[in-house]
């Protein structure tokens, strides 16, 4: 069902980076408009005192809200967006009071998780890779998680972000995968920029201690390998490919930058595999693929991904770069947002990149 006119949208998790790159981008969006920015921290405060490079906007006007007050302004027969850019753990409980506000009064709510809450298919497989309890096991059949460039339509009611990591290898992978030149064995390494780890500083995080520094951490057990396996399984025929990741913290901000390497069950030309990727993502506006590897400077600010293929022999590389805080979260879940609206997936997100930052 395809909906007409404005849709207001609920953004959770209001003072952190994604829920900043949420409104910045919705502020651009002829659809979507933002109906209230939940805060637990901020609670009536003025929402360009979080984020100051929005002044100067409709921004000016909005205050942070509770998320109590956020669930009065559902209404009956009502169709009201929801972007969740709170913490893994937390934000299952959440979603699961909102959504039973909505169904209490009547409201279409569409519900896009950029957490990690709604990425498995079941608890299980949530509680072995969190370590807790999930948060509202009932509400995860709601959820579709992937890419949506990897998935036809919107095959659940709400949808679950990848995460960033996950985003960047599998747009890389699948098509490979997809298409049965590649055995099932990824490996990929990743370097991210340090807004992928959220607006409080930690002993890692820590601007002096990064800026100038480039490490490995959590090689061959970070939480998006299994995330990866997962949703590269069904461009395998089901068959969850053994993906093996090394994520890097990089000296940047934002950003991912992805080398995935495959095996080829046969000898193919870079120009003949490039050609086969950039055919898997025609339809879409965000993915472009090339024979040179690509820059982080062509997608940053932007919701597109671009990949760079190199061959030889039996080995392919791709090289594929995003934006962690827009295809890999804000700008992800806004496509996703059109897609559960019936819209265009591109809507609102067609913007250009500052080139440098
Ligand atoms: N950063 C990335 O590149 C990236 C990429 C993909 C996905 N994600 C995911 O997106 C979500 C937000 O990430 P982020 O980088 O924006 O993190 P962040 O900067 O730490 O922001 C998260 C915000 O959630 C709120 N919050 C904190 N603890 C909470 C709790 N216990 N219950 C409810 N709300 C709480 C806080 O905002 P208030 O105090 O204003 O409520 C906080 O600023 C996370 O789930 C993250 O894993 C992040």
């Amino acid at each position: 069902m395809t909906h007409e006119g404005l849709v207001p949208v609920i953004v959770l998790g209001g003072t952190g980076y994604v829920a900043g790159e949420c409104l910045r981008l919705l502020l651009g969006h002829p659809s979507l408009r933002v109906e209230s920015v939940a805060s637990m921290s901020r609670e009536g405060g003025a929402v360009t005192a979080a984020f100051p490079h929005l002044a100067g906007t409709a921004a000016d006007a909005w205050s942070f809200t509770s998320i109590e007050a956020a669930l009065g302004s559902l209404r009956p027969g009502r169709t009201v967006g929801v972007l969740a850019a709170t913490p893994h753990g937390a934000t299952a409980a959440i979603l699961d009071r909102l959504l039973a506000a909505a169904e209490a009064v009547g409201a279409d709510t569409r519900v896009v998780d950029l957490s990690a809450d709604f990425r498995y298919p079941d608890a299980a497989a949530y509680e072995a890779v969190y370590g807790h309890a999930h948060g509202a096991p009932s509400r995860i059949a709601q959820f579709a998680c992937g890419v949506p460039e990897h998935i036809v339509g919107a095959p659940a009611r709400h949808a679950a972000q990848p995460g960033c990591f996950t985003t960047a290898v599998t747009l890389a992978a699948y098509p490979f995968l997809a298409a049965g030149l590649v055995e099932d064995d990824v490996f990929a390494s990743a370097v991210t920029g340090s807004s992928g780890s959220g607006r409080t500083p930690s002993a890692t995080t820590h601007h002096p201690e990064r800026h100038a520094d480039l490490k490995a951490y959590s090689p061959l057990a970070h939480r998006h390998e299994p995330e990866m396996r997962r949703l590269l399984a069904a461009a395998s025929g089901g068959r969850e490919p053994d993906v093996q990741f090394v994520p890097h913290s990089g000296p940047f901000v934002r950003g991912i930058h992805a080398t995935v390497r495959m095996t080829l069950k046969a000898d193919h030309s870079a120009e003949d595999l490039a050609a086969l990727a950039s055919r898997f993502y025609a339809d879409g506006s965000f993915v472009r693929v090339a024979t040179t590897p690509p820059r982080l400077s062509e997608v940053v600010g932007t919701n597109r991904a671009r990949l760079g293929v190199a061959a030889r022999g039996r080995t392919l590389v791709v090289t594929s770069v995003i934006d962690n805080l827009v295809k890999g979260a804000a700008g992800g879940g806004i496509q996703w947002l059109n897609r559960l609206l019936g819209w265009p997936d591109d809507r609102g997100l067609i913007v250009p990149g500052p080139g440098w930052f």
